[in-house]
């Protein structure tokens, strides 16, 4: 295997863990990022997100010297030393959040091409691993306006809670540009991993990630609605996945009923996607049916847990377990439990929550919501206790405890996560999804 001389451009969940997994695969990289505190804590080897096994891939890279860090683009580019070789590929890691009306907002990637393109040693690949419009690439290489340099496009299928996992261990590597040695240089730098690799143009290589992500979408829309059709008509959305999910065809990963699909990828791309294809034209019928089924989904939560209270949320004591996306990660952007905080919180009810993500409130994310560090204090007086994420450890909580303090015996698992016999023995009545 050739080792490359790599940098990495923005340290967030994407950079970060493709620069400490591409030096652990034995290639010399620097990481950049213009947030100079987080490269100061990087530099003494602490890892800023929670991500399994990312911490100590970044230690074993800087102390096997395959691994820097530096601010700014430029100063990872520019040559950090006299004896040292110059850089083969940059990948760009930067941030491409929802901007006006869904789309994805491209400002950081264009800075970032406007301060590398003269900097860029002659014949060096530019890889854009940042979920981006079809075209980007072509716009990228426009803006770099570098006929020696090859932008390539090699989306990430991370996912957070397992990303260095994901990367490692990847279903597939897509790889496209429109220059086929460029691709290829590309997809040899992941060589030792064995993975299906697929070599295609650009444009489809940037299409995919949006393909990927708006099917799950769908499929976990498809899922919540069926949940809701479950309800009423008394089947049991878990058997009915199970039995759906021995098809190969259908798979039962993605199966699972929950308070809506959020996360920083999710929702970003289904809007994206939308945007792209109003843009193109195109009426893509089954993105918006999968958007609203999800926008319903939050409201369906909040109608469980006031009818669980009564009739009415106001001054209602809610104590809220979870409030990250999902279980596994730190992360609270676009996350579901948040929207239905957000909804119990505008109709009157108190709100307290336990998190073992968070240890505290964020400004801006868990406004209006008392974030304890322990169970026992959400349980206390509570009027109901709504599960929003599927933390396993929730499982085995002190039910019966937890009886004695709570108000009312009322849990409402929007993940289906608590065993309902476990509960209804500690004398808890249990309202799940999709199920009676
Ligand atoms: C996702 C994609 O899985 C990943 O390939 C891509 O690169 C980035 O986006 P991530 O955002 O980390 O990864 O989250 P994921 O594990 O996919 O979950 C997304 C949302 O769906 C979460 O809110 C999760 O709780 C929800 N979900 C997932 C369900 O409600 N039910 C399920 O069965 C699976």
């Amino acid at each position: 295997m050739f080792v490359r001389r790599i940098a990495v451009i923005g340290t967030g969940y994407v950079g970060l863990t493709t620069g400490a997994c591409l030096a652990s695969l034995g290639h010399d990289v620097v990481c950049a990022d213009v947030d100079e505190q987080k490269i100061a804590k990087l530099r003494r080897g602490e890892v800023p997100i929670l991500e399994p096994g990312l911490a100590e891939l970044v230690t074993e890279g800087m102390a096997a010297g395959r691994l820097k860090f530096v601010v700014g683009a430029r100063n990872a580019i520019a040559p950090q030393g006299d004896s040292d070789d110059p850089i083969e590929v940059v990948f760009l890691c930067v941030p491409t959040p929802m901007g006006e009306g869904g789309a994805a907002d491209l400002a950081a990637v264009e800075a970032v091409a406007h301060e590398v393109r003269d900097l860029l040693p002659r014949g060096c690949v530019v890889v854009n691993k940042s979920t981006v419009p079809v075209g980007t690439a072509a716009r990228t290489k426009q803006l770099l306006g570098r006929r020696d340099v090859a932008v390539v496009s090699n989306p990430e299928f991370l996912r957070e809670g397992s990303a260095v996992h994901d990367f490692l261990n990847p279903d597939r590597i897509v790889v496209g540009c429109d220059q086929q040695d460029a691709a290829e240089r590309v997809a040899a730098l992941y060589s030792r991993l064995g993975a299906p690799t697929l070599l295609t143009d650009a444009a489809s290589s940037e299409m995919v990630k949006y393909a990927a992500n708006c099917f799950l979408a769908m499929k976990l829309s498809y899922v919540n609605a069926m949940a809701e059709l479950c309800e009423r008509l008394g089947a049991d959305v878990h058997e009915v996945t199970e039995g759906m999910g021995y098809d190969r065809r259908i798979g039962q990963a993605f199966l699972k009923p929950g308070p809506g699909w959020g996360g920083s990828c999710l929702p970003k791309d289904t809007h994206a996607l939308m945007q792209i294809s109003e843009a193109a034209g195109f009426d893509f019928a089954l993105l918006t049916a999968s958007l609203e089924t999800n926008e319903r989904q939050s409201g369906r939560m909040v109608d469980k847990v006031r009818a669980a209270v009564g009739g009415s949320l106001a001054n209602k004591r809610i104590g809220l377990l979870g409030l990250t996306f999902k279980a596994g990660t730190d992360d609270l952007r676009d996350s579901p439990a948040l929207t239905v905080a957000a909804a119990l919180r505008a109709e009157g009810a108190e709100l307290s929550a336990y998190d073992p993500g968070c240890s505290g409130e964020v400004p801006g994310m868990t406004d209006g919501i008392t974030v304890a560090d322990e169970v026992t204090a959400i349980a206390k007086d509570a009027d109901a206790i709504v599960v929003l994420t599927e933390w396993p450890e929730f499982r085995a909580l002190d039910w019966p405890a937890l009886a004695k303090v709570a108000a009312n015996r009322t849990v409402v698992d929007t993940r289906n996560l608590l065993d309902p016999d476990v509960l209804r023995r500690a004398g808890f009545s249990w309202v799940g999804v999709g199920c009676r």
